[in-house]
């Protein structure tokens, strides 16, 4: 359910999905290595937690990297796997004195063990946590994800805990790595790039899509505000259609 900020004169949608695109565009323009356009970019996703919840966003979802990301350099995946370790610890103190519930979505199994024992210590100890959801989508793929869904639910129909005329949509969300979280109201790709790269295909089947210029290392609360404005001037029918 949208949330109506007074202050601002907006409805603001519960769940914002977004693709943090852009880091390397934005270390080329500054003429630094890739990677510092990466650290860079972790410290956006700071700030536009607290932001987002001081807006009155209660879900949101980053894609921080994504199952075909393991396709760059061994150079850019180390560091970005170091950036990642530090920024999941550092999240933990974090977290807490922000209230945060911090969420792993993705294959962990594809992680390294001691990254799995980071996400495991800061979900638990974030888990009854009341403000904002965060959801990390770490080696996280859509497709990927559906596999793994359809592998459990086979497992169930084999073993006979599923009768596969059971299946429904609703089921099938149970067995997502988001089960029980709200599917995303808006979704913001940054920097000018229009298309999903494999984030979300399920869970994004309603949702409004955004696509600024802005790089990701330059996002911003104005920015947020401005994505929250698109969203307010968009008409969802859900296949519906509105009274005349
Ligand atoms: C997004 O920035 C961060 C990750 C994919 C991890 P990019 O690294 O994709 O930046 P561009 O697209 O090359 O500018
Ligand atoms: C999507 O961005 C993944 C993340 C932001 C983590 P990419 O930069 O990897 O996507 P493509 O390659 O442009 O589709
Ligand atoms: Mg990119």
């Amino acid at each position: 359910m949208d949330y109506y900020n007074e202050e601002l004169g907006l409805k603001v949608p519960e769940h914002v999905a977004i693709i943090m695109d852009g880091n390397g565009r934005w270390a080329k323009a500054h003429h630094v290595p890739r990677n510092m356009g990466h650290s860079a970019g972790s410290k956006v996703v700071e700030q536009i937690c607290e932001d987002a919840y001081n807006i009155g966003i209660k879900y949101l979802t980053v894609y921080a990297f994504s199952t075909e990301n393991w396709k760059r350099s061994a150079e850019e995946v180390g560091a970005l796997m170091l950036l990642l370790r530090n920024y999941l610890k550092d999240c933990i103190k974090r977290a807490n004195s922000n209230n945060m519930r911090v969420i792993v979505i993705g294959d962990k199994s594809g992680l390294s063990e001691d990254i799995v024992e980071t996400i495991n210590r800061l979900e638990d100890v974030t888990r009854d946590n009341t403000g904002l959801t965060f959801i990390i989508a770490l080696n996280y793929g859509g497709r990927d994800e559906m596999v793994r869904a359809v592998k459990q639910i086979c497992e169930g129909v084999q073993n006979g805990t599923i009768k596969a005329s059971a299946i429904d949509e609703q089921m099938i969300s149970d067995s997502l790595d988001t089960r029980g979280i709200p599917d995303p109201d808006l979704l913001i790709r940054t920097s000018g790039e229009q298309r999903l790269s494999n984030f979300l295909p399920w869970q994004l089947a309603y949702t409004e899509f955004y696509f600024p210029e802005v790089l990701w290392p330059d996002f911003n609360k104005e920015e947020l505000i401005k994505a929250v404005e698109k969203y307010n001037a968009r008409e969802r029918r859900f296949g519906g259609r509105k009274e005349e």
